[in-house]
């Protein structure tokens, strides 16, 4: 912690908690003491710690071959593509390595797609409390100032609407719309789903206006809604033209995707784009293995993260200062009345990793591996240390 705080750049508060390992759904600080972990590296642990069948595919993959280049083909780039395109029901796959940067090659597949219609045509429409990454592009597209504020001027023309407001985004968007973008259920800002209706009218607004709609999935996605993508949700499901995921795809490998319809994939041709370390054969093998683990967990997914859902509202009837429990699969957030941060200290302290974000709302992420016996020991921890409060 001392080289840390003399030696890498000040740009994190981290808890002081030193992790040394992992087993399952538990990892370990460096003096053995063991915390159960319902926030997974924020989502990206899916399948907990030193999952047997992941740790046998790196072990085995990191003696033949790491890394070959995007100059070459390797063994699992087009098994994993031809996976995700069955999966996602779009087309073809770019990979990078983070959510942002995927996120990045969406922005320009975006910007490319509407250069080819019109020079005029480059406005993005996003939601207001989105969250989409730190670099230039995503920044400019998340819709929380706080953020925003030390790097302007960013992007140009990009919009901000309110989410679930079927309306404001009718009036944003028009004929300079190269893309809408928005999270399913916005993670960052506070866990809060948009409606059906609303995705729906998006759907019909990118149509009339020849825009790409482009779903973030990259902390609702990939399993945590009980469903491969959280817009699968619904019946029937709303196919965006662009999706992006990352977080939970190798399993804490990094590894970001962009995935398209044959149509808006046309827009980047070759050279356009590109990643030095996107689609390596590790990470892409690990996610395959994890997709075939992925399918077996998906109905517990489901049941967990409603008996998770039923613990969390019970503890809302017994503390008042919990205002709402929301989310789906194993994607849930507690609102509360006031502010979480001592509350996510004071569990860490008794043996449960969780966060808080936008001050308020105490967030889980849970692997998918969680059962219901490890809700009962999270909501054991957590009646104790909101008892305090
Ligand atoms: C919805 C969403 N989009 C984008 C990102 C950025 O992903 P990364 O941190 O991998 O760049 C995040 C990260 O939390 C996210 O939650």
């Amino acid at each position: 912690m001392d080289l840390e705080r003399e030696f890498v750049l000040q740009n994190y508060s981290r808890y002081p908690l030193v992790l040394r390992r992992g087993k399952g759904v538990y990892v370990y600080d460096t003096a053995g003491k063991r915390y159960l972990d319902f926030i997974a590296g924020i989502g990206v642990n899916a399948l907990g710690h030193a999952h047997p069948r992941i740790v046998r595919v790196i072990r085995e993959q990191a003696g033949l071959l790491l890394h070959g280049s995007n100059l070459y083909y390797h063994d699992y780039q087009g098994p994993l593509a031809q996976r995700l395109a069955r999966a996602s029901g779009l087309q073809r796959t770019f990979f990078a390595n983070t959510g942002t940067e995927a996120m990045e090659g969406a922005l320009k597949m975006a910007r490319a797609w509407g250069h080819k219609l019109s020079p005029e045509k480059y406005e993005i429409v996003s939601l207001e409390n989105s969250f989409h990454g730190r670099s230039l592009g995503s920044l400019s597209i998340t819709g929380q100032g706080k953020y925003r504020a030390d790097f302007e001027p960013l992007l140009p023309g990009v919009k901000f609407v309110p989410p679930n407001d079927g309306a404001a985004l009718e009036a944003a968007v028009g004929g300079g719309t190269a893309a809408i973008v928005m999270e399913m259920i916005q993670g960052e800002g506070g866990i809060f789903p948009v409606t059906q209706e609303y995705v729906q009218a998006a759907r019909e607004l990118a149509d009339r206006h020849n825009a790409l709609l482009i779903f973030d999935e990259i902390q609702c996605g990939v399993g945590r809604p009980g469903t491969y993508f959280a817009y699968q949700r619904f019946q029937p499901a709303i196919q965006p033209d662009v999706m992006v995921a990352a977080k939970p795809l190798a399993c804490g490998l990094p590894l970001g995707v962009l995935v398209a319809t044959e149509r808006a994939a046309a827009a980047l041709g070759p050279g356009m784009h590109g990643s030095t370390f996107g689609g390596g054969p590790l990470a892409c093998r690990v996610a395959l293995e994890f997709f075939d683990i992925l399918d077996e967990l998906l109905p517990a997914i489901l049941r967990v993260g409603g008996y998770f859902h039923v613990r969390l509202n019970e503890l809302m009837r017994k503390f008042q200062f919990i205002k709402e429990v929301r989310g789906f699969g194993l994607m849930i957030g507690m609102e509360l009345a006031v502010p979480g941060k001592q509350i996510v200290i004071d569990a860490m302290n008794a043996g449960l990793l969780i966060n808080c974000t936008h001050d308020v709302v105490l967030r889980f992420l849970p692997p998918y591996i969680t059962t219901e016996r490890d809700v009962d020991a999270a909501v054991k921890i957590l009646t104790r240390v909101l008892g305090k409060v």
